[in-house]
């Protein structure tokens, strides 16, 4: 059974991812709205990702005997500058959510919780993998600055991204 601090810990993180997800999801209305169908897509595909990753946790909770507890999740921005701003916060919101995944691992240590442990594991490899993709998204637009031929092509790019 897990234990009180452990259940409270993974019920905030739930409400992280959900929050990315409806985060990620206000970016790509932004985008399309901006008819960049490609960046929409990329973080439509990343949007799916994120509520996956609250229902890894969602699961484990139920499989440990522990109560899930949904919290309101705040509304997203709405707006940005430009694409770039998009991306910076994409990246600057992953380090964050790397933040507190780590914190969550300690806690399992702490805790001496070991299935926690094996999960979280997974989430540490993830994130790595997270902060990449946004890292390599924002250099290639600090490339491309304001050349809107380059921004149509990465936007191609960015549109090919499959949903696993
Ligand atoms: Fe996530
Ligand atoms: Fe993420």
């Amino acid at each position: 059974m897990i234990t009180k601090a452990m259940q409270d810990a993974v019920n905030e993180q739930i409400n992280k991812e959900l929050f990315s997800s409806y985060l990620y999801l206000s970016m790509a209305a932004y985008f399309e709205d901006k008819n960049l169908p490609g960046f929409a897509r990329w973080l439509r595909v990343q949007e799916v990702e994120e509520r996956e990753h609250g229902m890894k946790f969602y699961d484990f909770l139920v499989d440990r005997g522990g109560r899930v507890e949904l919290k309101a999740i705040a509304a997203p921005q709405k707006e940005w500058k430009s694409s770039l701003e998009v991306f910076k916060e994409v990246q600057a919101h992953e380090t964050h959510v790397t933040a507190s995944i780590n914190a969550l691992y300690e806690l399992a240590l702490k805790e001496k919780d070991y299935p926690a442990q094996v999960l979280l594991q997974w989430f540490i490899s993830e994130q790595v993998e997270e902060e990449k993709n946004a890292a390599d998204i924002v250099a290639q637009l600090e490339l491309i600055d304001a050349h809107g031929t380059a921004v149509l092509m990465l936007d191609k790019t960015l549109g090919k991204r499959s949903g696993e």
